[in-house]
């Protein structure tokens, strides 16, 4: 069943687990992330970054989704992650996304306010809703995201953002970074509790890859409805189809091809467990 992202985080936080994000950018990982949702019979967003599409267009991943999950009882959403074009985010609302990232959090906050704000405005007219971001992480290792300064979300600002814009989640800086820690992981759930403390709204997680079970399960109970996975999902897809390359450099694309589902599919299952892990 296709949702937007309404019923998913309700769920999600109603039940104390926070509903995975998956990146996909191609057929394999798209077809990983619906046998994950099958195996452990779990809902999931799907989510497609603007940076993608150079692999693929809005309206096939919609398509492709859409005839994959006819049969699924499970919830799926069609987002569509980190973008800053509003008319990208158009495209996508026709194409049938039923969710969408507006990424203002390189802008000054009041720009940022401006271009959520008309986002949310337009959206929801169609019933799709809404994620942003307020402050920014800063990169890791093998992540295919920009770089950007480390900047943590401030709490008066995030209750100032919310009330303003009327985005129905926001994504914030805690100290998670896009791609794989370099160092040991600094997150700061204290801080995360003073935003919460300031606004009562689903919070997402970027940066899911590499976190530790222990902040995930904290950050699950202090608000994240919401994480993102994107680089081990690439990672350990590359690492699969790099063994058997080296090996027999001669296999065919369609051996290749399986491999990529399969490790897709499981990095995807380990990170749905573990956001399913205070589930009561
Ligand atoms: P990772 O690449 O660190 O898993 O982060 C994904 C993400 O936040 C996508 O929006």
């Amino acid at each position: 069943m296709i949702v937007n992202l309404n019923p998913l985080l309700k769920e999600a936080r109603d039940h104390h687990y926070a509903v995975g994000a998956f990146n996909v950018y191609n057929y394999e990982t798209i077809h990983s992330v619906i046998e994950a949702i099958k195996e452990s019979n779990t809902s999931a967003i799907i989510s497609f970054g603007e940076k993608y599409l150079s692999n693929m267009e809005l309206k096939e991943v919609v398509n492709l989704i859409r005839t994959m999950t006819t049969e699924l009882d499970q919830k799926v959403g069609i987002h569509l992650d980190h973008c800053k074009s509003f008319d990208v985010i158009k495209k996508a609302i026709d194409a049938g996304f039923t969710s969408v990232m507006i990424d203002g959090s390189h802008l000054p906050f009041e720009e940022n306010v401006a271009i959520t704000k008309e986002v949310v405005d337009y959206a929801h007219q169609f019933n799709v809703t809404v994620e942003a971001e307020l402050g920014s992480l800063s990169l890791g290792s093998h992540s295919n995201e920009d770089d950007a300064e480390e900047i943590y979300t401030d709490p008066m600002k995030a209750r100032e953002f919310v009330l303003q814009t009327n985005v129905d989640c926001l994504a914030v800086s805690i100290g998670t970074v896009h791609g794989l820690y370099k160092g040991e992981p600094q997150v700061s759930v204290e801080r995360l509790i003073e935003i919460k403390d300031q606004i009562d709204i689903p919070f997402v997680l970027h940066g899911g890859s590499g976190t530790p079970l222990k902040t995930i399960q904290e950050c699950i109970i202090n608000g994240i409805a919401k994480i993102n996975v994107n680089t081990e999902i690439s990672s350990s897809i590359v690492k699969a189809i790099s063994e058997t390359v080296s090996k027999k450099p001669d296999t065919h694309f369609s051996v290749l091809s399986n491999q990529a589902k399969e490790a897709g599919k499981k990095t995807i299952v380990k990170y749905m467990e573990m956001f399913n892990s205070v589930k009561q």
